[in-house]
């Protein structure tokens, strides 16, 4: 249970309230869902298995561990690159995770001071896109989240995020549901669930695929350390299998609520499905404003909101820290110091993306990258393809180095059908698919 509750605490975060709905909307709807869908399914739920067995096995960080089951298996502990390499993603994540906490945070007062009642939805993206352009108001705000994020793992005080996830993950359910309860019955309901759900295929693109590949990752918290780390608290006699079939299910139902709740006043508001980060930011309020209790309502979601990113944003700087710790025998707080400090002055390009550096577009001569901001680059990047990559090392990792007699003791459920479903999955269906869909992006192979 408290595995369950720490790994739902880092999954269900950012990237299923803000960042799903966002990418579905910019990649067409219903056939980029189903995409992702079934990279959550057939490469999201192997890979966090494996990653757990991983910690379970090894009981260590998850950069050392990979090396003590590499000379388990008789391999190099080159192999700990692999798990560097998560780390170092999650840091980055990190950096610009925090400026987007910081919009839920601000949002927290708007919504509580009662902004949204009435307003129409060209004033709510109006007051959205004045935070944005104030960058020392954005910048206070992130700088705000990331201290209190190293606090927090400073104290080590995740505990009380694994209970605030106890109250967070049914809260959030009700709240959603009566967000789409509303959409029902005010919004343009039928069109959004059209929207989410039926696929139309000449609107995925290669990057789409890519996009929802690397969001699947993302979304689950997988490929970046974190569930190594936390598979390590994992008892011997837990069914890994049972518990990541059940924090997938719990990150993928609070997604597709949110693009439930969302896409239905998208479209009766004719607003830009593709508008972008913004689009929770400039779509939701507007409910909030005109149903009943809505302030009541608007203030709770976005403090759920703030929570869910919060026990995210704990999750991604937990793993740096702990390396720190061990690898360089620092106190932790030096380690949380010098992480947090670095992480600050790495997070203000994110910052400046939205307002002053607007206009500055680094990999303008790549096709299809020609609008895309530091922020944009960093998400992309860091989702689309060292997520991917480092998911790719773990799959021929745990299926083609580790032995077949470790992961199956480990996953302590015999040779049955799931473990050889597991075992193919990971040998071929994983990197084969991850490979596809790097060729597919570059144009070697198309489908
Ligand atoms: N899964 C988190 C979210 O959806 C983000 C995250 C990614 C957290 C990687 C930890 C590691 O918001």
């Amino acid at each position: 249970m408290a595995f369950f509750l720490a790994a739902t605490g880092s999954a269900v975060g950012l990237g299923s309230i803000w960042k799903f709905p966002y990418i579905t909307g910019e990649n067409g709807g219903g056939a980029f869902v189903l995409v992702y869908l079934l990279c959550v399914a057939f490469v999201g739920v192997p890979v966090m298995m494996a990653e757990v067995l991983m910690g379970r096995r090894a009981r260590q960080n998850p950069v050392t561990a990979v090396g003590t089951l590499a000379q388990e298996a008789g391999a190099t502990t080159r192999w700990t690159l692999m798990g560097l390499m998560g780390i170092a993603t999650s840091y980055v994540i990190l950096t610009y995770y925090v400026g987007i906490t910081g919009w839920a945070f601000a949002y927290i007062f708007r919504a509580g001071s009662g902004t949204f009642v009435g307003a129409s939805p060209e004033k709510i993206s109006g007051d959205f896109g004045a935070l944005l352009g104030n960058w020392k108001v954005l910048l206070a705000w992130s700088s705000l989240m990331l201290l209190l994020t190293g606090a927090t793992v400073m104290g080590g005080v995740q505990k009380g995020i694994e209970r605030a996830v106890t109250i967070l993950m049914p809260g959030l359910l009700v709240i959603l549901l009566l967000l789409v309860g509303y959409c029902m019955a005010e919004g343009a309901f039928m069109e959004g669930v059209r929207f989410v759900f039926a696929p139309d295929f000449s609107k995925l693109t290669a990057s789409g695929v890519l996009v929802a590949l690397g969001h699947a990752f993302f979304t689950l918290s997988l490929a970046s350390g974190v569930m190594v780390a936390y598979g390590a608290y994992v008892p011997a006699e837990t069914s890994i299998f049972k518990t990541a079939v059940a924090v997938v299910t719990a990150d993928t139902v609070v997604s597709l609520l949110s693009g439930l709740a969302i896409f239905p006043l998208v479209f009766q508001y004719g607003l830009e499905p593709g508008a972008g980060p913004s689009l929770i930011f400039q779509t939701l309020p507007i409910a909030f404003g005109a149903m009943p209790y809505g302030t009541f309502f608007g203030t709770l979601f976005f403090v759920m909101l703030f929570v869910a990113a919060f026990g995210s944003a704990i999750s991604l700087l937990e793993p740096t820290v702990a390396t720190l710790v061990e690898q360089f025998k620092l106190t932790r707080t030096r380690a949380v110091v010098y992480a947090v400090g670095a992480a600050w002055l790495i997070s203000i390009p994110s910052v400046l993306s939205f307002n002053l550096w607007s206009g500055v577009h680094p990999a303008a001569g790549i096709p299809g990258f020609e609008e895309k901001t530091i922020f944009d680059l960093i998400d992309y990047v860091t989702a689309n393809v060292l997520l991917p990559i480092s998911g790719l090392l773990i799959a021929i990792f745990c299926a083609w180095v580790m032995k077949s007699e470790a992961t199956r003791d480990e996953l302590g459920m015999g040779d049955g059908l799931v473990y050889r479903s597991w075992r193919f999955l990971m040998r071929y269906v994983v990197p084969l698919s991850i490979i596809a869909v790097f060729l597919n992006m570059i144009g070697v192979l198309t489908f």
